[in-house]
């Protein structure tokens, strides 16, 4: 009864190949120059340039500006593209009264996502294929996502707006527009601001990745760079992707609070209870160790001594000692992954949980934007459209309401 079983012919008949790849585990959607990434080496590369040295060297204003236009900037280039950032980092005042209909209790992405649909509206460069108005949008998206960020972690504790401040940097700006409060003075710390950039560079770009291909996907139908990057955050949103790192935090609290301890819980992960996980480790490409887990270790260290609450970074680093001499994950080739120890990072800088997302979203923004550029100039893009294997009923007649 029901299910027949499936039927391809007629899809081979149409292609003469079928591909059934769940998850796109080993199918390429596109050719790119941006970023390569070898999984089993744990190496990642922007435009060529080792992650280890953008993140020790560069700034993440310069990685925007590299992943985008494919090169790094010349002085001029950068105090330029710098500027432009700077003069487009105020939000519509009637964009800002949008933080108002929202409940006080949402979630900053989804709040995020919709703020970025309505850039859209507001702005008239629309057309994909007008460099110009690309350009424009691409700025807008750079400068206006750190104030969007800011405010809607400031509408989430009910505290007033701050505008920016632009003789400050983009990451200074950012962090000044969170915790600052208006005619009040903030004082930035370099040590802080500089981790929080580095953090970004880290989250710039990674390929293929969930958040990355739905905005290819979306843009593919030529639909405009704001709604592309809008589905983006969303696909970003969910706890396989962005949201691990809020996940691995909740993790580390339970286990804090002795909801259980650290074996009791390993166990639970091993024997699939309810389906946990051991969220932060774990990664679909990268099979001997993520490049950027490394960095974020020594960066949590910096952080956490300075700001203190080190009682849940002990956990994790007991956490991560049982995983890698655990059979389970050494066979699964489960290391930590990048938001292992980010969340740790941002909770010692005074963000509140909902907020890391929302970080990695703003650094993952011109990874977001390079893709969709270099998917809109390819004259080989297609409307991305994957078929299926059809495994419902063969055909079969209507029956009548009466007759069910
Ligand atoms: N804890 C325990 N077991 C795990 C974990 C984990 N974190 N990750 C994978 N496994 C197990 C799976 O249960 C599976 O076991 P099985 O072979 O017995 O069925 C095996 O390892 C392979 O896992 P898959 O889920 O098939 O691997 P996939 O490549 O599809 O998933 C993913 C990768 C989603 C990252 C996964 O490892 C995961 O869920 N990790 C936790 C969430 C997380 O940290 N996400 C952040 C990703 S990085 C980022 O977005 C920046």
């Amino acid at each position: 009864e029901g299910n027949d079983g499936y039927d391809i012919s007629s899809l081979l008949k149409e292609t003469g190949n079928v591909t059934l790849d769940v998850g796109f585990v080993n199918t390429a959607s596109c050719e790119s120059d941006i970023t390569y990434i070898d999984g089993d080496q744990g190496i990642l590369r922007y435009r060529g340039y080792p992650i280890e040295q953008l993140a020790e060297k560069s700034s993440f204003v310069e990685v925007c500006y590299l992943l985008i236009y494919g090169e790094l900037p010349s002085e001029n280039e950068l105090e330029e593209f710098e500027a432009k950032i700077r003069r487009h980092t105020m939000l519509h005042e009637d964009l800002k009264a949008f933080f108002n209909g929202f409940p006080r209790d949402a979630h900053p992405m989804p709040v995020l996502s919709s703020a970025v649909s309505a850039l859209g509206t507001f702005y008239q460069d629309l057309d994909p294929f007008d460099p110009e108005q690309v350009e424009n949008s691409t700025i807008r998206l750079l400068a206006k996502l750190p104030t969007i960020a800011a405010y809607a972690h400031k509408k989430s504790l009910g505290q007033p707006f701050l505008y920016p401040d632009n003789s400050l940097t983009l990451t200074e700006n950012f962090l000044r527009m969170t915790f600052g409060f208006p005619a009040e003075p903030y004082e930035l710390d370099p040590e802080i601001v500089k981790a929080l950039d580095q953090l970004f560079i880290l989250h710039a770009d990674h390929e293929q990745n969930c958040s990355t291909s739905t905005v290819r996907l979306v843009g593919s139908s030529q639909a405009t760079l704001y709604n592309s990057i809008s589905a983006g955050i969303h696909a970003l949103s969910g706890p396989l992707h962005g949201g691990a790192n809020q996940a691995v935090l909740e993790m580390l609290t339970k286990i804090k609070n002795a909801e259980y301890d650290t074996d009791t819980f390993m166990k639970k992960v091993k024997d699939k209870e309810d389906g946990v996980k051991l969220m932060g480790f774990g990664h679909r490409v990268y099979k001997s160790y993520d490049p950027r887990a490394a960095i974020v270790k020594e960066t949590a260290h910096t952080v956490l001594e300075k700001m203190g609450s080190d009682e849940l970074m002990e956990i994790a680093m007991k956490l991560e000692e049982i995983a890698l001499a655990d059979d389970y994950f050494v066979e699964r080739k489960l290391y930590p992954n990048v938001d292992f120890y980010t969340g740790l990072i941002y909770t010692a800088m005074g963000f509140q949980p909902k907020m890391f997302t929302v970080l990695f979203a703003i650094g993952r923004l011109p990874g977001w934007i390079a893709q969709w550029r270099e998917m809109i100039n390819d004259p080989k893009t297609k409307i991305g459209r994957p078929r299926q294997i059809y495994t419902g009923y063969t055909e079969r007649d209507y029956v009548a309401l009466d007759q069910r």
